[in-house]
Parts: C-alpha cells; structure tokens; sequence
C-alpha cells in the first residue's frame, strides 16, 4: 500500500493506495459516526462488505448513472442525513464511482456547513481521478459539474478489489483519464506506449494508479482552486468532452474525456500546437480504447462549451491543448472559430481523411 498527502490551506488530505487499502484503512472510521452514499449497483455487489464493515450505519443509495448528479438527489442525501440524526461529528462516507463521490462530496460540503468526508472510489476513473483533490458538483441547467465546491476528503481509500466486478466499459472509461494523464506526463505516456496491448491487465492498472494519484496530488497542493495555475491542464479533453457528453449523452464521461481528446488533438494539430507525430502517439492510444465517431452535428453539441468553468466569457472557449509529451498549452479561440474546426474534425472523422 502507498500512502499520498495533498496539504492545502484546508488541511490535509491522506490517500491511502493499493491491495489490502480498504480492509486497514475502512475499519478504522467509527462506525457509530458513519453516514453512507452508494449507488443501487455498488450496494447490490457490496451489500456483505458494507455491512460487516459499517454494520448498522445510515445509509443513502442513489440510482447508478449520471443521471443521478442533480438537486434533487442532492437534497435526498440532506433530508437523509438529517433524519439520521447526522452531525459535525458525522463522517460521510462516498463509496462508489465519481457520481456518488461527486454529489456525496457535495453534500459534506453543505451539511451543517460541513462533515469530514472520506472517498471510497469503486470505479477506475474514480480510484485515478475523480476521488482525489476535493472537486464535487452536481450538473444544473444541462451543464456539467456546474455547481459545486471544493471539500477536500480526510482520507481516500483506494483498493484494487472493487476493480475485480468492473465492467470492461467502465475500465475503458477510467482508461479515459488515464490516456489524459498520459498526455500530461511524459513517464505516464511511456508507460502507456510500452503496455499498448496490455492497458486492461490488473497489474498494469495498479501500476498506473499509483502514477495518475501522484501525478494528480502535486498539481492540487500547487493549485488546489483551480485559480488559473497548473490545475486547469487536468481538464484536457474535458472542453469538448464535456459538451458532447450533455449533448448526446449516449455514452459516459470517460469515453467523452477520449473522443474530446481527439477532437482536440485535431485542432492542436490545425493551428500548430503539436506536431503530427505526437498527434498520432496520442491518437494510437486513445483509438486502442474507442472508436472515435463522427457527428452530423458537431458544431451545435460543441456550442456547449461555451459554459465551460475555464472561459472569462461566453464568446470565448478557452482549451486545454496538448503540445509535447508532458506539456500542453492552454490557448482561447472564439466560439465560432471552435465550432468550425469540431466541424471539420467530424467530417474528417467520417471521411476517413485524419488520423
Ligand atoms: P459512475 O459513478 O456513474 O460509475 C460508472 C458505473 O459503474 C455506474 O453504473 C456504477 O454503478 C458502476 N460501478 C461503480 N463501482 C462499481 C464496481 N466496483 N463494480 C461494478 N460496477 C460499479 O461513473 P464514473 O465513471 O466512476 O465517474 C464519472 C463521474 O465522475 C462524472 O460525473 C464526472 O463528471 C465525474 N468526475 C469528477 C472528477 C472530479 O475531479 N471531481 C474528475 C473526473 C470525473
Ligand atoms: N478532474 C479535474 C480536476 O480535478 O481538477
């Protein structure tokens, strides 16, 4: 097991990684003080864990999905707390994918004002992501993660174990962030490369655990609010990805942060930003998880990105650019000028014309 610290003005985050991570770290929250969110799955496929090792604590279940990141659920988990008697002394407890770390995260920010929260990350794109560095949210008004806040969790306990009943859709989708920090970590991208037939294997995406936290831990302590330093280059591919995901909604985060990626990658390509060389090293990886689609109507899903948190304005889209390995670029285009190339990078999907 490997153990992280995120220090921030807020305090201090501990992420505890690896086998045996849950069964050492779990036990030792107080189980009269727990408050639990899951989703219907992970309590379906845990129900004996949780019970042997929270037996008894309260407990909210969201419906799996998406579609679950809301107000309304939001408020269910407040109502829940409250009838549970929760209190400051309360700890929550997010075990689950990055929905319920997401809303769950939020909701210890509110409660009371705020509980401790401890992240416990069920799904690949959580255990490398989403669990660590305090971000919550809920999606409003069709737009994602846009209302939230930072609530840095005491602790995050990250354990291979929950990968074992991952369905290989969902270990693609945490592929998506990996193959991002892969973009902005020149060892992470050699580790990548050298393992191309091999990415799925469970010793691999142990290894590569460990990379993505590290990775993800430093550039928090540098900018834990995300106020215009190194944090924003965690959002690569987020842009494009994030409105495609609202927009056409088919498929889930971690595909979209891929095929944002690609579309991405197109235009870094078009104005200059990385060489076709380095294009292809990232296209390779990226299309060795998904097939990248075309869409008749690119343009308009890309108008989504106009509410993307990194803009100054709604004229302007501001990206998150890949240049070389281990360094990207960030570089504003205007909304028209955006939309124009997502349009071209669609037909040259469709026409077989780019990488
Ligand atoms: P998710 O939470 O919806 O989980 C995906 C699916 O896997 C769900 O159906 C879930 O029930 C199921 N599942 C969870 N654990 C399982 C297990 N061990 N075995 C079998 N099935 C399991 O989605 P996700 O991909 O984990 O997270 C995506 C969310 O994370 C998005 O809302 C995205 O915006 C957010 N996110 C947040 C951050 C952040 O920094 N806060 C970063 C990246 C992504
Ligand atoms: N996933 C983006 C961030 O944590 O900043």
């Amino acid at each position: 097991m490997k153990e992280y610290n995120i220090t921030v003005s807020s305090g201090q985050s501990n992420i505890f990684c690896g086998e045996g991570a849950f069964a050492s770290r779990a036990p030792l929250i107080p189980r009269e003080r727990v408050f639990i969110v899951t989703d219907s799955n992970v309590s379906a496929l845990y129900r004996a864990l949780i019970d042997s090792t929270f037996g008894g604590a309260p407990a909210y279940v969201l419906p799996a999905g998406e579609g679950s990141k809301n107000r309304t659920q939001l408020f269910k988990i407040l109502s829940a707390m409250f009838d549970a008697g929760a209190t400051r002394s309360t700890t929550l407890v997010a075990l689950g994918g990055g929905v319920v770390g997401d809303i769950a995260g939020l909701a210890a920010s509110l409660y009371m004002r705020g509980v401790p929260v401890v992240q416990i990350p069920t799904t690949l794109l959580a255990q490398v992501d989403s669990s660590v560095g305090g971000k919550t949210a809920i999606d409003f008004r069709g737009i994602k993660n846009i209302v939230g806040a930072f609530c840095q969790p005491r602790e995050v306990i990250v354990d291979p174990l929950f990968l074992k009943t991952l369905p290989a859709r969902e270990v693609r989708c945490g592929l998506g962030e990996i193959i991002k920090y892969g973009a902005l970590n020149g060892d992470i991208l050699r580790k990548l490369s050298a393992n191309m037939k091999n990415l799925t294997s469970q010793d691999f995406l142990s290894d590569i655990t460990f990379d993505c936290i590290a990775h993800k831990a430093a550039v928090v302590c540098a900018d834990e609010r995300d106020l215009g330093g190194s944090r924003k280059t965690l959002n690569l591919g987020h842009t494009t990805g994030h409105a495609f995901e609202l927009y056409y909604g088919r498929k889930s985060h971690g595909e979209y942060v891929l095929i944002g990626m690609y579309y991405e990658l197109f235009i870094a390509c078009k104005l200059g930003v990385c060489s076709p060389e380095y294009a292809a090293a990232l296209v390779k990886l990226i299309k060795s998880v998904i097939r990248v689609p075309s869409y008749a109507d690119a343009s308009t899903a890309a108008r989504g990105a106009k509410h993307d948190k990194k803009n100054s304005d709604t004229a302007n889209i501001s990206l998150i650019l890949p240049q070389s390995p281990g360094v990207c670029r960030e570089l504003t285009l205007g909304a028209d000028e955006y939309c124009g190339y997502i349009r071209e990078c669609s037909r040259a999907v469709a026409a077989k014309e780019w990488l």
